[in-house]
C-alpha cells in the first residue's frame, strides 16, 4: 500500500477536472483502510470510479481509492441468487458478470459508470429499474469507531438518487460491499418506452437479458457523452417532484412538458426539459458547457475549471428558477 503524495486527480475523475490531492492510497480490504485511518488522522475522500464528484479545488487530505474486489455467492435457491460484490467492482463489469450467468434483474442498469461500492449511495436508476430493487444488504465501515455495520435494505432509506448514505449519515460510513439479490428465471422489464423501441429496431421481439443490456447500451451510447471523449458526470441535476398544482400551472403554459406521476400524487418533471426550455441546451462558453443532446448534462470540452461548471449549474438553478419557479438541485457530489 503505497501512499502518493501530491497527485493530480484529473485521470480520477470523469469530468477531467485537474485538482490536486495532499496524499493518495489505494486500498484493497478493510485491514488497509483501518491501518491508513489510524496513521493519518486528516479528512478522508473515498473515491469509486470519480464519475459522480466535481472538484472545485485541490483536496487538503487523503483520498482513498476503494478496491475491494470480490464476488461471492452467499445464498442460492432455483429461483434466486445472492451475490456479496466488493465495494471496488467496477459497475458495469458486475453487470456483464450477471448477464453472462444468466442472473436477471440488473440489465437496465448497464452502462453507468462508476464502481458498486457508490451505487447505494445515491440509489443508481436507469431505464425504470432502481438499484434499491436489488439490494439487501450494505455492509459499511464505521469511520467513526471502526467497527462494520450491515444495513437492511430497509435501513439504507433509498429514495430517488437518495440513500441514508447522501442524508443523514453523509462521510459517516465507508461502503465496503454491496448484496444483491438477482432472478435467475428471467423476468424481463422493458416498460421503459425507449427500451422498447430500440429492441423493435434491433429486430427482437423476445428479448434476452442480454438483448436488454446492448439496447440500454446503444440508447445510453446515443444520449449520453462518453467522458473518455468528453469530461461529464451524466445528469448534474436530480429531476424535480413538483406538487400537482405546480406540474399543472406549468402544463397551462407548455402542454407538452414531461411530467411522470408519483405514487405520493406529486409528480416527476424532467430537468433536462426545464433547462432546454430556459435555453441553455448546447451552450458553450469557453471550454464548458451545456452538452447539445442532453441538456441534463455539464461538459468540460477540455481544461474547464471545476468552479467554472460549478458557476454554470448556479446560472441554470437560477434561471429554472425565475422562469418556471421550480430549485433544481444537484445530483453530482460538490467537494
Ligand atoms: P464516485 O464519483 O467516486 O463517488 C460518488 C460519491 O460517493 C462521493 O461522494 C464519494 O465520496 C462517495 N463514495 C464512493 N464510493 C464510496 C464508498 N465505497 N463508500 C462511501 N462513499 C463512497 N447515475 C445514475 O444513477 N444513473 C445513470 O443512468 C447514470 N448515468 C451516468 C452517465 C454518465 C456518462 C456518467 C459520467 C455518470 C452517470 N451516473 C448515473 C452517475 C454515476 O455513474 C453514479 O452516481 C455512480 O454510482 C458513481 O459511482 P463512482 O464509483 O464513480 O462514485
Ligand atoms: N428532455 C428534453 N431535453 C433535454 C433532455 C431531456 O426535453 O435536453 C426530455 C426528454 O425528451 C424526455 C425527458 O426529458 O421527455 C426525460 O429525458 P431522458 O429520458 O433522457 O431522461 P432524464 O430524465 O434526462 C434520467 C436520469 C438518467 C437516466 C435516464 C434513463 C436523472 C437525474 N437522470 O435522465 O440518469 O440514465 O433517466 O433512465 O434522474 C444520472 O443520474 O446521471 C443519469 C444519467
Amino acid at each position: 500500500m503505497e501512499i502518493k503524495e501530491h497527485i493530480s486527480l484529473k485521470s480520477y475523475n470523469t469530468f477531467g477536472i485537474d485538482v490536486f490531492t495532499s496524499k493518495f492510497v489505494e486500498i484493497t480490504d478493510i485491514d488497509e483502510l483501518k491501518e491508513i485511518l489510524i496513521e493519518n488522522n486528516q479528512p478522508i475522500l473515498i473515491l469509486g470510479g470519480g464519475s459522480n464528484i466535481l472538484f472545485t479545488k485541490d483536496f487538503d487530505g487523503i483520498v482513498i481509492k476503494n478496491n475491494i474486489k470480490e464476488i461471492n455467492i452467499v445464498k442460492e435457491t432455483n429461483d434466486e441468487i445472492q451475490l456479496k460484490v466488493g465495494a471496488g467492482e467496477v459497475w458495469h463489469e458486475f453487470v456483464l458478470f450477471c448477464i453472462e450467468n444468466n442472473y436477471a434483474g440488473i440489465e437496465n442498469l448497464s452502462l453507468i459508470p462508476g464502481n458498486v461500492g457508490a451505487s447505494p449511495m445515491q440509489n443508481i436508476g436507469a431505464y425504470g429499474v432502481e438499484v434499491k430493487d436489488l439490494i439487501t444488504e450494505v455492509e459499511a465501515f464505521d469511520l467513526k469507531d471502526y467497527s462494520i455495520k450491515i444495513f437492511s435494505n430497509e435501513e439504507c432509506e433509498f429514495g430517488y438518487r437518495s440513500s441514508i448514505f447522501k442524508t443523514s449519515e453523509k462521510g459517516n460510513y465507508f461502503i465496503t460491499s454491496v448484496t444483491f439479490k438477482l432472478n435467475k428465471r428471467a423476468d424481463i422489464n422493458t416498460s421503459y418506452g425507449a427500451i422498447e423501441k430500440e429492441l423493435e429496431r434491433m429486430n427482437i421481439s423476445s428479448p434476452s437479458i442480454k438483448n436488454v443490456s446492448n439496447a440500454v447500451i446503444n440508447i445510453r451510447s446515443n444520449k449520453l457523452p462518453d467522458p473518455k471523449k468528453i469530461g461529464n458526470s451524466g445528469s448534474f441535476f436530480k429531476n424535480p417532484i413538483v406538487p400537482k398544482e405546480q406540474k399543472d400551472k406549468i402544463l397551462e403554459d407548455y402542454a407538452d412538458a414531461p411530467n411522470y406521476s408519483q405514487p405520493d400524487g406529486s409528480f416527476k418533471m424532467a430537468a433536462g426539459w426545464l433547462i432546454e426550455k430556459c435555453g441553455w441546451k448546447g451552450k458553450r462558453i469557453d471550454n464548458y458547457g451545456v452538452h447539445e443532446n442532453q441538456a441534463l448534462v455539464i461538459v468540460n470540452y477540455g481544461g474547464a475549471k471545476g468552479s467554472d461548471i460549478f458557476n454554470l449549474s448556479a446560472e441554470i438553478i437560477k434561471s429554472v428558477k425565475e422562469t418556471f419557479g421550480i430549485e433544481l438541485e444537484r445530483e453530482v457530489n460538490i467537494i
